[in-house]
């Protein structure tokens, strides 16, 4: 009823993890690989390991949602590489996410993952909010047609873009018009809200420690530009380009809204965190009841079928 088809591949369900919680190590790779998540996307990498940000660097906040600054922890795509091979016993499809520091890290981390005869799909990040320094490329245009053109020279596996939410039509158009004229098969809409700022009242302090507090946003608040983004890609993006819908998927109802609006898959990052892998054995049978109740018996039926009011 729920099974889907993406990027080539057969998937059991649409649901699977963001590159963000619960993937960067191999304990944590193999317990998502034991759950009911239809795939496994391990954590954005960069070309040396990283132990990330200075902690507190995650925090839950009131409605069910977040601000992190993790800055990028993780083992290094070289271990990934390593990685990926013994992460096939769980018989799903492996997406690598990789977010280098410069294009260079990028062409090279690309092309040797692209040897990785197990690995399916590769998501180059656009998108990170929390390296200090570094701004986030998606919201530079003509440094998103530099790294993509690049990419996608030597990138032999589906390619997809992680990325940054877009606020203003023009925007929408601009990119949708890049990622339009490449190679690119799919993109991930949303990466978290950047620079958020949460306050502590009784501390009277941020309660994040990196950046002076500035972290991105996840959960429920980023739901409805999650939606916009995935409604907003799906309409200007070539039909073959497909989108994969992330931001503030909590239950059934939400996955089956970003279907609506036009998602072809699922990615959940801070319900993941909040209620760790078993989270996706429910949204399963949540989605699954939200569809019965419906009567609808595949998501092809009610995909990108949202109506506008006449
Ligand atoms: C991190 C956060 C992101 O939103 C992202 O896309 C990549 C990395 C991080 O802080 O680790």
């Amino acid at each position: 009823m729920i099974k889907t088809r993406f990027a080539g591949i057969n998937f059991e369900n649409p649901f699977f993890n963001a590159s963000g919680p619960h993937c960067t190590t191999k304990e944590e790779l193999d317990i998502l690989g034991q759950s009911k998540a239809a795939a496994v996307m391990t954590k954005s990498c960069t070309l040396e390991p990283r132990e990330g940000n200075p902690s507190p660097r995650y925090v839950d906040i009131t409605n069910n949602s977040s601000i992190n600054s993790m800055g990028l922890p993780n083992l290094g795509y070289k271990e990934y590489m390593k990685l990926i091979p013994e992460l096939t016993v769980h018989n799903k499809p492996i997406f690598s996410s990789v977010s280098g520091m410069k294009i260079e890290d990028n062409i090279q981390m690309i092309s040797e993952l692209s040897d990785v005869k197990e690995l399916d799909a590769i998501e180059l990040n656009l998108s990170c909010p929390n390296v200090v320094g570094k701004p986030q490329v998606g919201y530079d245009f003509q440094q998103s047609v530099e790294v993509i053109q690049e990419v996608q020279k030597i990138c032999k596996k589906p390619l997809g873009l992680k990325l940054p939410p877009y606020f203003d039509f023009v925007h929408f158009e601009t990119m949708a018009k890049i990622i339009n004229q490449s190679r690119v098969n799919f993109v991930t809409c949303i990466n978290s809200l950047g620079n958020g700022l949460v306050i502590d009242i009784a501390k009277e302090q941020v309660v994040i420690k990196p950046k002076g507090g500035f972290g991105g946003m996840g959960g429920k608040l980023v739901k409805p530009f999650g939606l916009s983004n995935v409604r907003k890609f799906r309409e200007l993006l070539k039909p073959e380009i497909q989108v994969i819908g992330c931001g503030g998927i909590f239950s059934g109802i939400d996955a089956f809204e970003y279907i609506l609006a036009g998602a072809d898959m699922i990615q959940v990052g801070t319900i993941l965190k909040q209620e760790g892998p078993t989270a996706f054995q429910r949204l399963t049978d949540e989605l699954k009841i939200v569809m019965q109740a419906k009567g609808y018996n595949s998501l092809d039926e009610f995909r990108n079928k949202l109506k506008e009011i006449e």
